[in-house]
């Protein structure tokens, strides 16, 4: 374990996880029978922005109903969380979300940043450190995949513990993996923890094709990213103007799909390896696993957890839950 101590932050701790092999993903992804490639690589700097611009289109509902909720809600989380609590966020996406939580909890004492991404860790952390001052702050850079272990330098913090995960980014994650990712969390909050978790709910399958097919194109530029990427970094021999986006809610399997679609038959060159595809062939590119309250809250408990609350906006659309250890 690598401790640094960044000015500012209590503590920076540095798990050192794994560096995201791009090369390795997509020579393994494009192999299998389904091609297949993990949405984790749509998040480089340029992907970072345009997934910034699809949360301000009109048909994706879930960044604008998600911050409209949680400050709807302020006053209920106020009074059911413990004075005091250590807030630990787990992937540090939008400060917006952090800023309502922290300014609406009771007195919270100490904020713990998760995140792969040390550049951005670092940033989140700082940004809050300055704007909270009565509030301690400690980083850990980490895959948060893998359990964490609560670190020995903050054992000063509270522990009544509550996590933060917003953005249903838990829909990314399969069943399977989501069920591990929340048995990880259970470990890291304690018995005495507690969850707040975003996660989008199951609707009418219009509404998901239109939100994952905005008119301007957006979450196609997203999805194309990833062969933007193949072509710059890898060197690939790729037409990208010969593939298609392609998004559809997959009802039996209760997700959304994103596919990158072959209009031609043809072949993508790497290395001096060809993969090649028929014409209407895919690569799978992301899931976005859509739960009832039910099904999320069953997910939950299995990994040792209890709904306490839930909310969701009038239209039903996105559901948050605060769980305690159980
Ligand atoms: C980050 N994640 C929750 C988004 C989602 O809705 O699954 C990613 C996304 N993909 C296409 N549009 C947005």
């Amino acid at each position: 374990m690598n401790k640094e101590n960044i000015k500012d932050l209590d503590y920076f701790i540095d798990l050192q996880p794994k560096k995201e092999d791009f090369h390795g993903a997509v020579l393994e992804g494009l192999s299998l029978p389904q091609k297949t490639m993990s949405p984790k690589f749509f998040y480089d700097e340029r992907g970072s922005k345009i997934f910034d611009k699809i949360c301000d289109t009109p048909e994706y509902y879930v960044t604008r109903t998600e911050i409209a909720l949680l400050n709807d809600i302020k006053k209920e989380i106020y009074s059911l969380v413990e004075p005091g609590s250590t807030v630990v966020e787990y992937g540090c996406g939008s400060s917006v979300k952090i800023k309502a939580l922290l300014s609406a909890l009771p007195g919270p004492s100490h904020y713990m940043a998760i995140d792969i991404s040390k550049t951005h860790l670092i940033a989140t952390a700082k940004e809050i450190a300055s704007n909270y001052a009565n509030i301690s702050v400690g980083a850990i850079c980490a895959d948060f995949m893998e359990p964490i272990d609560w670190p020995e330098k903050a054992y000063a913090a509270s522990l009544k513990r509550l996590a933060f995960f917003p953005g249903s980014t838990i829909g990314n994650q399969t069943p399977s993996e989501a069920a591990q990712f929340l048995t990880n969390v259970r470990h890291l909050v304690g018995d005495e923890g507690s969850f707040l978790v975003g996660v989008d709910l199951k609707k009418d399958f219009e509404i998901f094709n239109q939100a994952y097919n905005d008119l301007e194109g957006h979450t196609a530029d997203f999805n194309l990213n990833l062969l933007h990427r193949m072509k710059n970094e890898l060197d690939a021999d790729i037409k990208i103007s010969d593939f298609s986006h392609k998004a559809f809610y997959n009802e039996e399997l209760g997700r959304v799909e994103m596919h990158l679609v072959s209009d031609t038959k043809q072949a993508i060159k790497i290395d001096s390896l060809d993969f090649s595809f028929e014409k209407g062939e895919s690569i799978h590119t992301e899931c976005s696993y859509k739960y009832s309250k039910k099904e999320f809250s069953e997910l939950a408990e299995k990994s040792g957890f209890s709904l306490l609350k839930d909310w969701s906006d009038q239209k039903d659309f996105f559901g948050i839950y605060l769980m305690r250890a159980i």
